[in-house]
């Protein structure tokens, strides 16, 4: 009986890997769940951006109503050489790019995902077969993502700018755009 409750715990603890990171924004909070099975490349990596802070004080630079909100340029430029593409996960054909899903950016290019993600708004199943395999789910404050962060500047910001300038050019040119303040880890027992 000892032996079997332990073998289900070691099970369990292989079978749900998951883990959830809470972002704090200038317009609100939300929270995402990430499933490590999904796609285990992108999070994984994802793991180590919120282990490394990497989205403290970048900004929500991109938003496509009914499509998507995309972040996830480091504040300061020099931080994102750091981080290499990522190969591609394989196609998972359990999950797709529905409303409160979240995926890497990419080219058309195989292994570009980098550390851009976005959320998708509606049902974008469409991106599924060009390998833009979801990684994890808003559980919480989706509508922060779709009605409180700011929308204005459309996909106006520049991403080789922001590469290059970082929040020097986003301040001097988008000065509206809602920023990240954290991003961390939620600890189901505390
Ligand atoms: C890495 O990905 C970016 C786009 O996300 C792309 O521009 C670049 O060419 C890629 N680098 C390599 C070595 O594939
Ligand atoms: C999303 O759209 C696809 C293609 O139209 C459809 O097959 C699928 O059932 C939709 N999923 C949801 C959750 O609405």
């Amino acid at each position: 009986m000892k032996f079997t409750s332990v073998l289900a715990l070691s099970l369990a603890s292989v079978a749900y890997a998951d883990f959830s990171v809470l972002f704090k924004t200038q317009a609100g909070d939300f929270t995402v769940e990430v499933h490590e099975d999904w796609a285990p490349i992108g999070a994984a990596r994802f793991k180590q951006l919120i282990e490394d802070k990497f989205f403290d004080n970048s900004a929500f630079f991109r938003y496509v109503p009914n499509f998507v909100v995309q972040w996830g340029i480091a504040a300061e430029p020099s931080v994102n050489n750091k981080y290499g593409n990522i190969t591609d996960d394989p196609i998972n054909p359990k999950v797709s790019n529905i409303a409160g899903t979240m995926a890497y950016a990419m080219d058309e290019d195989p292994n570009t995902r980098t550390t851009q993600v976005y959320v998708n708004f509606a049902n974008n199943s469409r991106l599924d077969p060009k390998g833009f395999t979801p990684f994890a789910m808003v559980t919480s404050g989706l509508d922060v993502l779709q009605n409180k962060v700011y929308s204005g500047y459309g996909q106006d910001p520049d991403q080789d700018k922001i590469y290059a300038e970082g929040e020097a050019y986003l301040k001097r040119e988008f000065p509206l755009l809602t920023h990240i303040t954290s991003a961390t880890f939620v600890h189901p027992n505390c």
